[in-house]
């Protein structure tokens, strides 16, 4: 299982749009997912048509000790689950402040739940916060995707994400690995996407080998700006089924395409530490 934490501290850069869409691609490629929205704004459950107002099970009752993972999550379509949020959820910052093992709650919930039978992707989609629910993001994932907006300041709220994956890794979870960054909002043919999008790769490469994000890649498959993707939310459903034709959707399913060729390679470089082992 894959379980991709999708972050950035920055707000409105494409987090909630790529869970969505990722997960929704990943589903149709016949891969089990399950979304998970750990943002109070709900928005990702709203983008898959769930309004968790009428009071409907949350993720928040997961992290507040009152439900299973399994009494959470609920099937959208075939393949595709969500454990949604709802505005409850702003709550855990303060409730989990003095608990014991608060980092790893939705860890401890989704191996209790038997996740990595049940799924071949998990998706989180990350507020825009570095609080205790990213944190808790961080702590379960095997691998972070970092949306960024290419523009000027993009780069250097970079570096602060890759120093908190950095202390996350050392410190909580040792398996994280930022595998790469979506550009999204992307504006093709100006001369400021294709310069930060250079400094970035440039950035990448430098990197020292022992960090975290040592391998990270900037996905090929860019998210160009297109208005059916800002629209899809409101019809509670993914940009393949809004608007299968867009470029969003073309954009998405490149994307999806990438991410599923890596598998092989992920695989590979999981069994090298048991091969050396052996
Ligand atoms: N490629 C795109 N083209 C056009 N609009 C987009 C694109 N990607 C995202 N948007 C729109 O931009 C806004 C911000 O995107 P999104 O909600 O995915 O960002 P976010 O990082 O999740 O924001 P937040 O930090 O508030 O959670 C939304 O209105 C979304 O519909
Ligand atoms: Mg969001």
């Amino acid at each position: 299982m894959r379980v991709i934490a999708v972050m950035n501290q920055k707000g409105g850069v494409g987090k909630t749009t790529t869970s969505v869409n990722l997960a929704a691609g990943l589903a149709e490629q016949g891969k089990r997912v399950c979304v998970i929205d750990l943002d109070p704004q709900a928005h990702a459950s709203l983008h898959l048509g769930i309004d968790v107002a009428g009071g409907t099970n949350s993720i928040y009752q997961v992290f507040a000790g009152g439900k299973t993972f399994t009494e959470v999550i609920q099937l959208i379509e075939q393949n595709l689950w969500l454990a949604p949020a709802d505005i409850d959820l702003a709550a855990t910052e303060l409730e989990l402040v003095d608990a014991d093992g608060r980092e790893f709650v939705l860890r401890k919930a989704l191996a209790a739940a038997g996740a990595s039978e049940k799924f071949d992707y998990i998706v989180m989609d990350c507020p825009p916060s570095l609080g205790v629910l990213t944190i808790n993001a961080l702590s379960t994932a095997t691998e972070v995707f970092i949306p960024l907006q290419p523009h000027f300041f993009a780069l250097q709220g970079l570096s602060k994400l890759f120093e908190t994956t950095a202390l996350v890794t050392r410190r909580l979870n040792r398996e994280l690995r930022v595998s790469g960054v979506v550009l999204c909002l992307y504006e093709t043919g100006t001369r400021l996407a294709a310069d930060v999008t250079d400094d970035l790769m440039f950035f990448l490469e430098q990197s020292d080998p022992e960090a975290p994000w040592a391998n990270a890649q900037v996905f090929a498959s860019k998210i160009r700006r297109n208005i059916k993707l800002a629209e899809a939310p409101s019809h509670g459903t993914s940009i393949f089924k809004y608007d299968p034709a867009s470029s969003g959707s073309q954009d998405y399913r490149n994307l999806v395409l990438e991410v599923i060729a890596a598998e092989q390679r992920i695989r590979s470089a999981d069994q090298q530490p048991s091969q050396k082992a052996a």
